[in-house]
């Protein structure tokens, strides 16, 4: 029946029937909240990030009170050491900021779910995501199978450290399963795998590469993180983690990469999470500081279209805010 019969206003007239028939729904349960952890004290802002900053072991355990009192439920740690080396040995180190962070924050706030990254790219001197080989001749190319053993060793010391969920943001093959099995032969059969599944070489991560020094020596990412062009290789990059054994499956950047979300949630009936990752984020700021934009009505709409478009669960930088913003008035 078309018009005058059907009247697709008929149900927008007031926000109360508008709220009745919505679709999606967003709530701080849903969302991740990320924090940079540094081994000095008290917080340095990161510039691209109006916002965010670097925070000490104590400043991250009293943000993840706030956290957890505006009702979301994660965070994502990333550590930032004091020094780095070619192997990038602070990720593994139980003595390694991320370690000493998580058996803090565990210990003050067991109920906030600690989410640890896993990546070799803030502990190595050079910056990228895998042990590197060759060099002299200026031909440094990322060793994967060299580089699956370290991280597998981090993955065991966050968890021995307390961590809720891995989440190996590396892209190397096999990493997932390399993981599985150091998690399982060291006890941790209970501690879930966020596998960054489809990751893609993206320009929207540059203020966090600002926030975690992680900038490549040399070279970029390309030859391990996706093609932007690509999205049947996201189908098997997801498929081949679940094969692995990951629990849950991650897209990653989010705005850019909503179709590649949906194929993976309708493909893969997984738990998805998606991350609004730190370009994103910069872009609202910038904008909304420059008075072209909504700050509040932008944030709720993009991460409403982030979890329609399939996302289980939202990792991003504006959590705290959305989180305040979606509380019921009373
Ligand atoms: C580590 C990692 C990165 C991000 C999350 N984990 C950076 C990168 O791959 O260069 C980016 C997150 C963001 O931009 O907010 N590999």
């Amino acid at each position: 029946m078309a018009f005058p019969a059907t009247r697709m206003r008929r149900l927008r007239t007031t926000p109360v029937l508008r709220d009745l028939v919505r679709e999606t729904r967003l709530a701080a349960a849903d969302l991740v909240m990320p924090f940079f952890v540094h081994t000095e004290p008290g917080r340095r802002p990161i510039a691209a990030m109006p916002g965010c900053e670097r925070l000490s072991i104590d400043e991250l355990v009293r943000e993840a009170g706030e956290v957890h009192a505006l009702g979301i439920p994660a965070v994502l740690l990333f550590g930032i050491p004091a020094q780095k080396d070619p192997e990038g040995s602070g990720a593994w180190d139980d003595e390694g900021i991320v370690q000493l962070a998580i058996r803090a924050l565990k210990a003050t706030h067991p109920d906030v779910l600690v989410i640890a990254d896993l990546c070799l790219c803030e502990y190595t001197d050079h910056g990228h995501c895998g042990l590197l080989v060759g060099g002299e001749d200026g031909m440094a190319r990322v060793d994967n199978d060299a580089s699956l053993d370290l991280l597998a060793r981090a993955a065991v010391a966050q968890a021995r450290a307390g961590a809720d969920i891995i989440a190996p943001s590396d892209m190397m093959d096999g990493r997932v399963g390399a993981i599985r099995a150091a998690l399982d032969e060291d006890g941790f059969t209970h501690t879930p795998i966020m596998a960054y599944s489809a990751k893609f070489a993206s320009a929207f991560y540059g203020p966090f590469r600002e926030a975690a020094g992680s900038t490549p020596a040399f070279g970029d990412r390309r030859s391990y993180q996706m093609d932007p062009g690509n999205s049947d290789e996201a189908l098997r990059e997801a498929a081949l983690d679940v094969q692995e054994g990951a629990d849950v499956l991650m897209v990653k950047p989010a705005l850019p990469y909503l179709d590649v979300l949906w194929r993976i949630k309708q493909q893969s009936g997984m738990p998805v999470a998606a991350y609004n990752v730190s370009g994103e984020y910069a872009m609202v700021k910038a904008a909304a500081a420059a008075g072209y934009l909504d700050e509040r009505s932008t944030v709720l709409e993009t991460l409403t279209s982030i979890r329609r478009a399939g996302a289980d669960i939202v990792i991003t930088y504006h959590a705290k805010d959305a989180a305040r913003w979606l509380r019921p008035t009373p």
